[in-house]
Order: C-alpha cells, then sequence, then structure tokens
C-alpha cells in the first residue's frame, strides 16, 4: 500500500538543490564554527551570510534585518519577549499585549507566562473566518486600560489556513503605537511575502516548512526596531541570539527560502487546485463539514466529521496509509480540542471531531483521488462500528 502524505502544514519534504548545499558544511568543513577567526570559520561565515541575502531578498528585507534562530518557536517566543524586555529596560509604560487566539502555541505559550507574570494580555478573538477583524483589533486597543507594546496575528493559521488581514491589522496598531508580530510560517512560500509592504515589524519563519532542515528558523526584525534577545552569551546574530551558528542547517534554509520566494503565484495557484478537488470530494460526502469559512491560504482544508472522533478517524487513516493532523495536542491519553477551532466558537465535540488535511505543490490529483477513496471506506468502518 502507497503511503499518502497529506500533513505538509507540519513538515514538508526538503526541497531538490537543498541537502547537497548543506552537506559540505557538515562534513568537509566540521571543523569551522562561523565565529571563529581562522580561514574555515571565515568561510562558514560567509556561508552563513550568503543564506542570509538569499532569505533576505526572499522577503524583501535587508540581511541586516535576520536573526537566525532554531526554529519559528523561538523566532516566535524571541518576537514577542524580545521586544518587551528592551520596552522595560527604558521604561517605557508600554506594557500590555494582544495577543490572536489562534495562534500557534509558540506565541501563545510565551504570552500565557507573560500574564502568569502580572502582565496585561487581552486574547483577541479570531471569529467564525479564523482570523482577528481589524474591526476586532481596532476596539481591542481602543478598550485597554494601559498603553499597548506589542500585537501579535498570525498571517496564515497553521490548522485552517485562515488569513488575516496583516497589513490593515499592523496599521491599526501602529496607530496605538504598538509593534506588530507577524508569524508568517505557514504563508512563506505560499503567499507573497514582502516586508516592504507588509507593515509588520517583526516576521517570524521556519525553515522545515519550506523545503529547508527542520531545527533551523529566523525573525526578521525591521531595522530600528529595539529588541533584547533571549539568549545571551556569545554575542552572535549582532546579540540578538547568541550561540554558535548552525551552519549547515542555514545554508539549507538559505538554498530552501531562495526557492520559496520565486514563483509564489504559481505554486499558490496549483496547490490551491489540489486542495479544493480534495475539498469539493470530502465535503460531498455526507455529514463531512468544513471548518473555515472566510478567505484562506491555499495548503490547508479542515473538515468536521458528524460523530466521529478525529483522533480515531486519524489513527484509522494512518493504517489505511493516510497521513493527516488532529490539529490537537494529545498528552497523558487525554486528546485536548484544538485551542483554534475553540477559539472559532466551536464547541468541544465539533472541534474533536475535525481534521487538517494539508498537501503542497507537488501533491498529485491521483493521490488525492485515492486519499478520498480511503476516507471513504474508513469513516464507513467506524460509523458502522460506533452504531
Ligand atoms: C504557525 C507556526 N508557528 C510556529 C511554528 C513552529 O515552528 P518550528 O517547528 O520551526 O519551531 C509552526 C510549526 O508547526 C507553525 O505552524
Amino acid at each position: 500500500m502507497k503511503r499518502i502524505y497529506l500533513d505538509h502544514a507540519a513538515t514538508t519534504p526538503m526541497k531538490a538543490g537543498v541537502l547537497d548545499a548543506m552537506l559540505p558544511w557538515m562534513a568537509d568543513h566540521v571543523a569551522a564554527n562561523a565565529s571563529s577567526v581562522h580561514r574555515s570559520g571565515q568561510r562558514a561565515r560567509a556561508a552563513v551570510e550568503e543564506a542570509r541575502e538569499r532569505l533576505a531578498q526572499a522577503i524583501h528585507g535587508a540581511p541586516g534585518e535576520i536573526v537566525f534562530t532554531s526554529g519559528a518557536t523561538e523566532a516566535d517566543a524571541l518576537g514577542l519577549l524580545g521586544p518587551l524586555a528592551a520596552l522595560e529596560r527604558t521604561e517605557s509604560p508600554r506594557r500590555a499585549l494582544v495577543v490572536n487566539a489562534a495562534e500557534h502555541a509558540a506565541i501563545l505559550e510565551p504570552a500565557k507566562r507573560e500574564a502568569h507574570a502580572g502582565r496585561h494580555v487581552h486574547w483577541l478573538p479570531p471569529g467564525q473566518e479564523g482570523a482577528p477583524s481589524v474591526e476586532t483589533l481596532e476596539a481591542a486597543l481602543t478598550a485597554l486600560e494601559e498603553p499597548p507594546a506589542l500585537v501579535a496575528v498570525m498571517h496564515t493559521n497553521n490548522e485552517t489556513g485562515a488569513l488575516a488581514e496583516v497589513t490593515a491589522l499592523a496599521q491599526v496598531a501602529h496607530d496605538h503605537g504598538a509593534l506588530f508580530l507577524c508569524d508568517a510560517v505557514q504563508a512563506f512560500g505560499y503567499a507573497p511575502l514582502d516586508v516592504t509592504t507588509l507593515g509588520a515589524d517583526l516576521v517570524s519563519l521556519s525553515a522545515h516548512k519550506v523545503g529547508g532542515p527542520q531545527g533551523v528558523g529566523a525573525l526578521w526584525v525591521r531595522d530600528g526596531v529595539a529588541l533584547d534577545g533571549l539568549t545571551i552569551g556569545g554575542g552572535q546574530e549582532r546579540g540578538k541570539r547568541a550561540g554558535t551558528h548552525a551552519t549547515a542547517s542555514i545554508v539549507g534554509f538559505g538554498v530552501a527560502a531562495e526557492q520559496a520566494g520565486q514563483g509564489v503565484a504559481s505554486r499558490a495557484e496549483r496547490t490551491a487546485a489540489v486542495r479544493d478537488h480534495l475539498e469539493r470530494a470530502l465535503l460531498a460526502l455526507p455529514g463531512v463539514h468544513g471548518n473555515a469559512t472566510g478567505p484562506r491560504g491555499p495548503k490547508h482544508l479542515n473538515v468536521r466529521i458528524d460523530d466521529v472522533e478525529g483522533e480515531a478517524l486519524l489513527i484509522a487513516l494512518d493504517d489505511a496509509g493516510v497521513e493527516v493532523s488532529a490539529g490537537s495536542a494529545c498528552s497523558a491519553g487525554s486528546v485536548e480540542p484544538s485551542h483554534v477551532l475553540l477559539a472559532m466558537g466551536f464547541d468541544k465535540r465539533e472541534a474533536r471531531s475535525s481534521l487538517r488535511f494539508s498537501v503542497h505543490e507537488d501533491t498529485r490529483l491521483e493521490m488525492i483521488d485515492e486519499t478520498v477513496e480511503r476516507f471513504e471506506r474508513v469513516l464507513g468502518h467506524l460509523r458502522n462500528v460506533q452504531r
């Protein structure tokens, strides 16, 4: 049985050329630390700087605005907490945080920790469409009792694909004197990302969502935005992210980022055509419903299936060779319903009966047809068992 991978929002295979570009930095130049003064070190440094330029070019930023990190989880934490620390150092009265309740855990958890430590955090409801509206943000900022420091709203939701109106939201944040952090992990390569027009001050990215290696990411920090590093020590990344550079991974990210920045419109169109084909076929089945109703990115499909536990369906689909995601965390034997779907107004039962499919540019229509066949078979079986 051929396995079908439809979990590209979780991670996606490396693109051609990425591993080849990385290998010399793992095998041949293993001793070269990009901070070392000797020639091998300087060669590694040059490779890191070339990757920085490639990534900067892909998002139309300046190389000096890129901070390499261990992934988007770290980039999100740095983007959220770094500016807060810098503002605190200057004893700024701007302290409040405004955060989309449907963010990835990489934003939610540091924000929750700030709330526990006494900072005022306002959670923005994403509404039924899955992304907070401009009006919701405006109302939240107007009602705040202390001046806002930062607003965080992601570009493309990782569970539903819901698109936020980033430029308009960032404008509202700026009108209230706040910085704007945008997690663009799920958008990179699938939506035009031009930091000169996007409006955000901080943008987080991950390599492994665009065909680069796992364990490396970046935060784009608009020139002039003050940010204190969270890891301090060696002074790498201009003091914003200390720690020896992961040269091979950064080189791989550079190659993947360059490719991600090219042909975005046609990639998005091809990907959406495949996703739409899947959506049409699944929603034609009895008791299967779409979960995101608003504008969406091209690779995500989140569906709700009447009277079936998403987790049971996920496992049965896996047995049938189809790999998808439940969009929920399984911890200590208990399945937590998706916080994204709950924030959108679905109840726990609905959230628990939902699945995320995510395709990519190379997913073929035959794979989708085969997926739908297996899905129908598995669903019929589960419903019979439960009857
Ligand atoms: C929207 C979003 N933000 C952040 C992350 C974390 O990225 P990384 O795996 O690079 O830490 C992910 C990955 O699942 C994501 O989808």
